[in-house]
């Protein structure tokens, strides 16, 4: 009895202490004491929003400097973005030959494919080569398309003929930057990738359509 007495005598205490715990602030909305608060507060964080650093780590006066600052920042000038591939990140490089008669020619002898030509990438500059070329330059590189048919425009060689000889750095080239007046850059048409399809295309085209080299014949560009 006693100590049911005691037990109930308890209870009331802890009973009054959790109200007052739980009602003793006149603030309605304070959860109280919080023991860890970061544990269950996490900062909810938005991307490209910057909410500066979490002012329970640092002081708030710390964190309103960091503040309203960009996340997401411009790459500095220069940077190559990364591919596992080093062959493939060297497309992702500034192209290094200059539009002038010396990088025309240091492109014809130094530029190489870093893809390797292959039955599928032939195929896929195909594919391009008949929405962005062939209307000039004719479905088999004859130089005879229709817009050369129409008599407006200055007829190309033919790939086969008077280009058949044309090193796969200087038909590069000559997308990257145009050639002459008569035909347009493709460079912002053409990512570099497609520049190289369509480039083993019009080689396929130079060999008559034939593959002109072994699938694993490739190099560094
Ligand atoms: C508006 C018509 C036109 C289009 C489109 C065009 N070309 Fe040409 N292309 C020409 C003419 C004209 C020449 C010859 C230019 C000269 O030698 O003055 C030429 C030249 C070339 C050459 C020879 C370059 C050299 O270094 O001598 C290649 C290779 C070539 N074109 C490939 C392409 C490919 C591949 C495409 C499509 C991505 C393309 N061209 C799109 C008209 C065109």
């Amino acid at each position: 009895m006693l100590s049911t007495m005691r037990t109930a005598k308890t209870l009331a205490a802890l009973s009054v202490i959790a109200l007052l715990a739980a009602c003793g602030k006149s603030d309605p909305n304070s959860p109280g004491v919080e023991y860890m608060p970061d544990m269950y507060r996490s900062p909810a964080i938005e991307a490209y929003v910057d909410y500066g650093q979490d002012p329970y780590y640092h002081t708030e006066e710390k964190a309103r400097t960091q503040r309203d600052r960009v996340t997401a920042r411009k790459p500095v000038p220069g940077t190559i973005a990364f591919n596992e591939d080093a062959g493939m990140a060297m497309l992702n490089a500034p192209y290094p030959f200059p539009n002038t008669p010396e990088g025309y020619e240091a492109a014809g002898a130094e530029l190489k494919s870093p893809i390797a030509m292959t039955q599928a990438t032939v195929d896929n500059g195909k594919a391009i080569y008949e929405k962005f070329c062939m209307h000039c330059h004719g479905a088999t590189g004859q130089g005879d398309g229709p817009v050369v048919n129409n008599g407006k425009y200055p007829p190309p060689g033919a790939y086969n003929g008077p280009l058949k000889d044309l090193p796969e750095g200087k038909i590069f080239h000559s997308l990257h930057w145009g050639k002459n007046v008569a035909m347009g850059s493709h460079a912002s048409q053409l990512s570099k990738e497609e520049r190289w399809h369509v480039t083993h295309y019009v080689q396929f085209l130079q060999n008559g359509g034939k593959m002109t080299r072994e699938p694993e014949a490739q190099a560094a560009m």
